[in-house]
């Protein structure tokens, strides 16, 4: 595990019940974080807080909510602030996946992609800020290596981590002087549900996953722990100064 301590630093992370949020949540509940785990799923979340619990006996709060709700998002902020009386991480990493290009498109995938990775973020950014000014927090948020690299298959979703990108850069620079810094991430191929939620069958998911990994200059896919320790350096004091950073973690598939 990597050299960071979290002890008395509160982190928020949506998207905590599965993937990248639940193996992120469980990596720094080791370093003695105080937790807000945000997702739909109650069951899967209490779950990981339960894991997390195990560590440090810390337990996290868990908040069952739809960050494409405005009131539920405005709820999440207000209920950690509430319980912990500050806030000092917030890890915007709730995403979802939509498949299609411009001649297989349709506007419900538009909507439900854009309103989840980016618009959400948006809001959930704006309400947090003045407690993270406060902390002199900071901010890191789960893009994709599809927000680099044009994607013809998942159009909208190559759109929303390239919109998150920019709302990085431009967040970063706004807050640099408040002392709140603002980077992203951007993983490569993970093995996790977020492709569940396409119309891919287990065959062409299993085909899927071998060309994509199997494409990599590693040839191996990355791993949830992995993206945690990035994140969770990225979150510490050990970068204090990196803002406006966007770091790839993909096996060298933007090599190609
Ligand atoms: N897997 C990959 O290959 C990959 C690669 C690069 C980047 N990423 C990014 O990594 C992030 C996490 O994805 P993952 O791979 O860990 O997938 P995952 O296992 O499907 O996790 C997605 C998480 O987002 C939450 N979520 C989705 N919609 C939500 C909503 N409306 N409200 C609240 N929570 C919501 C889900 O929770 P509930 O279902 O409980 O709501 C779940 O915890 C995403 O932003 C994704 O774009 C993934």
């Amino acid at each position: 595990m990597a050299d960071v301590s979290f002890v008395d630093k509160v982190v928020l992370i949506t998207g905590a019940s599965s993937g990248i949020g639940a193996a992120t949540a469980i990596y720094l509940s080791k370093t003695s974080a105080k937790l807000a785990l945000v997702g739909r799923n109650e069951k899967n979340l209490k779950r990981i807080a339960l894991y997390c619990e195990k560590y440090k006996g810390i337990a996290p709060l868990v908040l069952v909510a739809d960050v494409t709700a405005d009131a539920d998002t405005e709820r999440i902020v207000k209920e950690t602030v509430e319980h912990y009386g500050k806030l000092d991480v917030l890890i915007n990493n709730a995403g979802v996946i939509g498949m299609g290009g411009i001649k297989n498109s349709n506007m419900e995938t538009y909507d439900r992609v854009m309103t989840t990775n980016m618009r959400s973020v948006y809001h959930l950014t704006m309400l947090a800020v003045p407690h993270l000014i406060e902390s002199k927090g900071c901010i890191v948020n789960t893009s994709c290596i599809a927000g680099k690299k044009p994607s013809s298959m998942a159009l909208a979703y190559s759109l929303s981590k390239a919109a998150l990108d920019h709302f990085t850069r431009c967040v970063a620079l706004e807050l640099g002087p408040d002392g709140v810094r603002v980077n992203s991430i951007s993983p490569g191929f993970l093995k996790t549900n977020l492709l569940k939620d396409t119309a891919l069958t287990e065959d062409q998911l299993e085909m899927f996953v071998k060309n994509v990994v199997g494409s990599t200059p590693l040839k191996r896919p990355v791993e949830s722990d992995e993206v945690s320790a990035l994140i969770a350096h990225l979150a510490s004091d050990k970068a204090k100064c990196i803002t406006g950073c966007n770091y790839v973690i993909d096996s060298g598939s933007l090599l190609h």
